[in-house]
């Protein structure tokens, strides 16, 4: 996105061409941010040679995915919905890995049906059950035993999935306990230690604890795993005033790790991968003056993009056109739905707006319209994909015949 003579581009389309052609809301994708942040996930890490399975929970377009499939990376999925999207975009079942707390015996056996690379189960019961539908089968499956390292991300509460608190994955103990009552299982080999301690991480330091407990729990396990899929988390610069994940450090840190362990490297990175490729344009539909602030009332609301009302989380948001008179008064950014959380952003000194001007919400690439829902019966806003001169429809908008 950028802008010239005071016009919003995304890559060479004049957004306000795209809201004319499209309506509002829609989510907007640049081909090529999306190709950068890929080649840049791939270089960071080129010294070490990962598997990277792209975290379909973060944006499940059938079109996104079809171009990270170009890429070569796998896909981390967490439901049979998510399955069925990875494979119907030609991903490689050799290259998807399945997560979740919660997998039931149907996504299981549609898991093993298809021969994935890894179920990494979440709990003992879990194995039980995947022993139980391998030796019906008789097929050897391969999974991951999710470690909870006990970890603190340092990220928001909310995102957080590596504290003991946390439902994910199994304690040290329990850990250890489980792996040992599979080691000699003949229907489920166990391959893999996964973990994942959580979103949005943007200081290296939470991945350097958690690599050394690795270290150390692999030694005291004395098992030898093939794979270990350190999950994604990667943070964004959503403000200016985050810091920039050291990439270069975090590098160091696994090929040390490596040294001492022979083994393959999973991510599984959707927010990094996907989060700044994309604004959702959205237009004002009143503007209502109090005596403190101003509500800007626009037609995008929470049930488009929830980010904002479920974590708190930061957004930008920029005008299509670029004004210098700047108003007083404190703005709030508001949807439509009938909640008081259903707001995107507070702030001073905006530039002057009218009804009917078009805006652009930054950074909605990653749990934007996976997170989308039909709250209020509103239906799902269209999706759009832009490679430099031209535009493509990637989703419709939803109609309301579609689910009323
Ligand atoms: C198991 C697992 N892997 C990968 C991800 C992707 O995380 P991120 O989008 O922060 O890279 C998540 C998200 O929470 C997850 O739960």
């Amino acid at each position: 996105m950028n802008f010239k003579k005071n016009k919003l581009f995304v890559e060479k389309v004049n957004s306000l061409k795209i809201v004319k052609k499209y309506g509002t809301p829609t989510y907007c994708y640049s081909i090529s941010r999306l190709k950068k942040n890929i080649s840049n996930f791939q270089k960071n890490f080129s010294t070490i040679n990962p598997l990277v399975c792209f975290s379909v929970k973060s944006n499940s377009n059938l079109q996104i995915l079809k171009e990270i499939k170009k890429t070569g990376m796998g896909a981390d999925v967490v439901s049979k919905g998510e399955m069925l999207q990875a494979l119907k975009a030609g991903i490689s079942p050799k290259k998807i890995v399945f997560s979740g707390v919660g997998k039931k015996t149907e996504e299981l056996k549609y898991a093993i049906e298809k021969k994935i690379l890894l179920i990494n189960a979440e709990s003992e019961s879990e194995i039980f059950e995947i022993e139980r539908l391998a030796k019906i089968k008789k097929e050897i499956v391969n999974v991951g035993i999710r470690l909870n390292p006990n970890i603190d991300a340092k990220t928001l509460n909310k995102i957080s999935t590596g504290k003991r608190e946390d439902k994910f994955g199994l304690t040290e103990k329990a850990f250890l306990k489980t792996l040992n009552n599979f080691k000699n299982s003949n229907f489920v080999k166990v391959k893999c230690l996964s973990v994942h301690i959580g979103s949005q991480i943007t200081d290296y330091k939470p991945y350097l604890k958690m690599i050394n407990e690795l270290d150390r729990i692999i030694k005291k396990s004395n098992h030898f795993f093939e794979y270990i899929d350190l999950g994604g988390g990667m943070g964004i610069q959503y403000e200016k005033k985050t810091k920039l994940f050291n990439y270069k450090k975090y590098n160091s840190i696994i090929k040390n790790f490596l040294k001492k362990h022979k083994v393959k490297i999973i991510f599984e990175p959707g927010r990094a991968i996907i989060a700044n490729s994309a604004v959702l344009f959205t237009q004002i539909i009143y503007i209502k003056n109090t005596d403190k602030k101003k509500f800007i009332i626009l037609d995008a609301a929470m049930n488009d993009f929830m980010r904002p009302a479920l974590y708190g989380s930061f957004h930008n948001i920029i005008p299509l056109l670029k004004k210098n008179k700047k108003s007083k008064k404190v703005h709030d950014f508001v949807g439509p739905v009938c909640e008081t959380t259903d707001r995107f952003l507070s702030l001073k000194g905006f530039q002057n707006l009218k009804e009917k001007e078009f805006l652009a919400i930054s950074d909605v690439g990653a749990y934007g319209m996976s997170l989308s829902s039909n709250y209020n019966l509103r239906p799902k806003p269209s999706e759009i994909m832009v490679n430099k001169k031209s535009m493509k429809l990637i989703l419709k908008r939803q109609k309301l015949i579609n689910f009323i």
